[in-house]
């Protein structure tokens, strides 16, 4: 049983401050989702989860499976089994989906702390290619990935969905044990955003926790949260169950900021 548990969490970039205090607890089991308006700081969250320098921790605690996140370098992060799929995945231009995910999934299983030295040693742990192929055959199925879509270099001239149908992939491929979604469902097509639901729902399990973060109610039709949380300038300012992802969609944020101006006033 591995929870996400953050603590009093204060994020600036560049200075500016950006998350002002969160308290945050996602069980292994459990789907949370984050909603919040453009700018309130949801991949601020995500990012800071995941470890990008830019983000930088001025006060509070991240922790996964009791170790100290924070501590931990991104790669390390990644071999505890968080998982974040990026609202702007990067493309990788000569670098075929099928290398990459190859790649990426022997760089989790490398051995931690073996250098290029011992290169054979670090490289002990790689997953024998017919296994991959068999991994990756039924998670392609699983998505409903075409098979033209592997050997296409990385996000290179992707639709906005097929980036979204790769983080997925991605996510399938890896097996975390935390996964963070940030936005996979923006920009989306009725059929895509059911494959990526699809795609959620299918990774759900009591070891997997999910934060799914998104600024529309859409996709909270498809995947059915335990928790909602509203988060308004770097603030939770609401939590509650599915309820109140519907109550968002019918009211829209700006009853979440009225409430918010009301009780500073
Ligand atoms: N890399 C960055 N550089 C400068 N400002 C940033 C960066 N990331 C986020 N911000 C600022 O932080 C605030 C929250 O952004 P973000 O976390 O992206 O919100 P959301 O994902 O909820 O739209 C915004 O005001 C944004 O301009
Ligand atoms: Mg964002």
């Amino acid at each position: 049983m591995s929870s996400l548990v953050v603590r009093d969490l204060h994020v600036t970039v560049e200075g500016k401050p950006i998350l002002n205090g969160i308290d945050l607890t996602v069980e292994s089991g459990s789907v949370h989702a984050m909603m919040g308006p453009n700018g309130s700081g949801k991949s601020t969250l995500s990012l800071t989860i995941m470890g990008h320098p830019k983000y930088k921790v001025e006060r509070g605690e991240i922790r996964y499976d009791g170790q100290d996140l924070l501590a931990m370098p991104v790669d390390a992060r990644a071999r505890a089994g968080v998982f974040l799929a990026f609202q702007y995945p990067s493309a990788i231009p000569g670098v075929s989906v099928a290398n990459f995910l190859r790649t990426a999934i022997n760089a989790r299983r490398a051995v931690p702390g073996a250098t290029a030295g011992t290169a054979q040693e670090a490289r002990k742990n790689d997953m024998p290619i017919p296994q991959f192929r068999k991994l990756l055959a039924e998670k392609m199925k699983l998505l409903d990935v075409d098979d033209s879509f592997i050997t296409r270099s990385v996000n290179d001239g992707f639709s906005g969905g097929e980036k979204k149908r790769l983080e997925m992939l991605q996510m399938h491929m890896f097996r975390p044990t935390l996964a963070v979604l940030d936005e996979t469902d923006s920009g989306l097509d009725i059929d895509a955003l059911k494959t990526v639901a699809h795609g959620i729902e299918a990774l759900r399990s009591p070891e997997v926790g999910i934060l799914l973060i998104t600024h529309y109610e859409r996709i909270l039709r498809y995947v059915h949260p335990d928790r909602v949380h509203v988060l308004v300038e770097g603030r939770i300012v609401r939590t509650g169950g599915p309820e109140l992802a519907a109550e968002l969609e019918a009211k829209g944020y700006d009853f979440v900021r009225e409430e918010l101006y009301a009780g500073r006033a």
